[in-house]
C-alpha cells in the first residue's frame, strides 16, 4: 500500500512538482507541466536510468531520434493498422470508455445506467498532423507513440558507426504521444509522456536468457533506488494480452492507490521490427559476423515510463510520522532522486549570517542541487524540506561566525551533527556514498 492518491496530487501541486497544464486558461485535461521540483526529480529519474543502462555498461549506446518520422515507419511497425483501443460510448450520459478497462461491460460507471453502451469501435491512438505549410493527404505525419521505432530504423547506422557486436543495446529517452481514450490518474496516463526504452539485440537462440536477465535487472533498478519491495512485483502477461510483436512479456508493476498497475513492460519482440523495416524499406537489416550466416537479431525490450515512474517514486516515498505529538510529513526519497540535495538555512536574516550562508551555499552549489531558504521559523523550514524530500538541512547560526561550524540535520533520523563549514561538502559526499 502506498500513499493516498489525493494527498500526493495535492503535495505535488502545493510544492511545485506538477501543475495542471494551461491552468490560467482553466487547464487542459490530461496535460501537465512539471514545476521546479518535479523537473529536477524527473531529470534525476532519467539520469539514473541512463547511468545504469548506458554509462555503466560496455554493451550499450544511446541515441536521440526525431519525434516525427517517415509515415512508412508506422506502416512497417504495425501501428497504422493496429494501434487502437476499443471505444464505447454511453448513450445516456455520452461519456466514452475503453471497453477493455471496464469492470462491467453492461453498466456505465459514470451514470450507472445499464445496457446503454454503443457497439465498440476501434479508436486510433496516434496523433496525426501535417508536415509543411499545406494541409494535404500527401504530407500526413504522426507524433511517435513509442521511442522504440526510432531505434529500429537506426539499427544499421548505429551498428556501423559504433562498431557494436551482438549482444548489444541501444537506449533512448524521449517524449511519446498517444491520444488515449481515458487519460487520468494524474500523470499515470497522459497523452504526452516520456519514455525510457532500450532495445537489446541478441542471437535468436539467446533471447530467452536475455529476457530473464533484463527482467531481473530492471526489477533490481527500482529496488536499488529505494522502492519498497512490497510495492513492486513482476507479472508475466497472459498469451491474450501480448502485443502483436511480442513472443513474451512481463510487466514491472507498482502498487498504485487504485491497485497493481504497469510501470514498465519487458518484452521479447523477436525479429519482428527489423524484418518489417527491412521489407518496407528495402534495406538489408540482417547481422553478419565472419564465419557465420546472415540473420535477423532478436530484440529484448525493457520499456519504462519516466513520468509514470517519477509518480510512483513520489507515492512510495511519502510518510507521515508522529514526532513529539505532531505529524511530520516526509518524502523518504533516495538522495539520487531527491530534487534538492541540501538546504542551507540561516537562523536569522541578519546580514552577518546571510554572508556566511551564501559562502556555504556557493561552495555546495558546485556539486549539488541546493536551496537557500531564509523565510519563516527554523522548525517550519525543516518541515518544508522534509516534505519535498531534501536529505540534509544545514543551519548557519550565530555561533557559526566564531567557530566556523554549521549544524547538519539528517532528514530521516533528524539527528544533528556539528561540522566545520569547509568540511560540509565532504560530509555530504560521504553520506551520499554510504
Ligand atoms: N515500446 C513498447 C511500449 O511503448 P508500452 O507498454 O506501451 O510499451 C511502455 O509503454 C511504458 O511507457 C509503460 O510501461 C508506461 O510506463 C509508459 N506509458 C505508456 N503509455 C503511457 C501514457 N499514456 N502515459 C504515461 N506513461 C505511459
Amino acid at each position: 500500500m502506498t500513499a493516498d492518491f489525493d494527498t500526493i496530487v495535492n503535495l505535488a501541486k502545493k510544492r511545485g512538482f506538477v501543475f495542471q497544464s494551461s491552468e490560467i486558461y482553466g487547464g487542459l485535461r490530461s496535460a501537465y507541466d512539471y514545476g521546479p521540483l518535479g523537473t529536477a526529480m524527473l531529470r534525476n529519474v532519467k539520469d539514473q536510468w541512463w547511468r545504469s543502462m548506458v554509462q555503466l555498461r560496455d554493451d550499450m549506446v544511446g541515441i536521440d531520434s526525431a519525434i516525427i518520422q517517415a509515415p512508412q515507419v508506422w506502416k512497417a511497425s504495425g501501428h497504422l493498422a493496429s494501434f487502437s483501443d476499443p471505444l464505447v460510448e454511453c448513450t445516456n450520459c455520452n461519456n466514452r470508455f475503453r471497453l477493455d478497462k471496464l469492470d462491467n461491460v453492461d453498466q456505465c460507471p459514470s451514470c450507472g445506467k445499464r445496457d446503454t453502451f454503443t457497439e465498440p469501435r476501434e479508436f486510433h491512438l496516434m496523433f496525426k498532423t501535417n508536415m509543411g505549410p499545406v494541409e494535404s493527404d500527401d504530407n500526413v505525419v504522426y507524433l511517435r507513440p513509442e521511442t522504440a521505432q526510432g531505434i529500429f530504423i537506426n539499427f544499421e547506422n548505429v551498428r556501423r558507426t559504433s562498431r557494436m557486436r551482438l549482444p548489444f543495446g541501444i537506449a533512448q529517452i524521449g517524449k511519446s504521444f498517444r491520444n488515449e481514450i481515458t487519460p487520468g490518474q494524474f500523470v499515470f496516463r497522459t497523452r504526452e509522456f516520456e519514455q525510457m526504452e532500450m532495445e537489446f539485440f541478441c542471437r535468436p537462440e539467446e533471447a530467452d536468457t536475455w529476457f530473464e536477465y533484463w527482467l531481473e535487472e530492471r526489477h533490481r533498478w527500482y529496488l536499488d533506488l529505494g522502492m519498497t519491495p512490497d510495492n513492486l512485483r513482476l507479472r508475466p502477461h497472459e498469451s491474450d494480452e501480448l502485443a502483436h510483436y511480442a513472443a513474451a512479456c512481463s510487466d514491472v508493476e507498482f502498487d498504485f492507490p487504485w491497485g497493481w498497475d504497469e510501470l514498465e513492460g519487458i518484452a521479447n519482440r523477436t525479429d519482428f521490427d527489423l524484418r518489417q523495416h527491412a521489407e518496407h524499406s528495402g534495406e538489408d537489416l540482417t547481422y553478419f559476423e565472419e564465419g557465420d550466416e546472415r540473420f535477423y537479431p532478436y530484440v529484448i525490450e525493457p520499456a519504462a515510463g519516466a513520468t509514470r515512474t517519477t509518480f510512483a517514486f513520489l507515492l512510495d516515498a511519502y510518510r507521515e510520522e508522529e514526532v513529539e505529538g505532531e505529524t511530520r510529513t516526509v518524502l523518504k526519497l533516495d538522495h539520487r532522486l531527491a530534487p534538492i540535495k541540501a538546504a542551507v538555512l540561516p537562523l536569522s536574516k541578519k546580514p552577518e549570517l546571510t554572508e556566511v550562508t551564501q559562502r556555504v551555499a556557493s561552495e555546495l552549489r558546485q556539486t549539488y542541487d541546493i536551496e537557500v531558504d531564509i523565510t519563516q521559523s527554523i522548525g517550519r523550514r525543516y518541515r518544508r524540506q522534509d516534505e519535498i524530500g531534501t536529505p540534509f538541512c544545514i543551519t548557519v547560526d550565530f555561533d557559526s561566525l566564531d567557530d566556523h561550524q554549521v549544524t547538519v540535520r539528517d532528514r530521516d533520523t533528524m539527528a544533528q551533527d556539528r561540522i566545520a563549514m569547509d568540511k560540509v561538502s565532504a560530509y555530504l559526499a560521504d553520506r551520499f556514498a554510504g
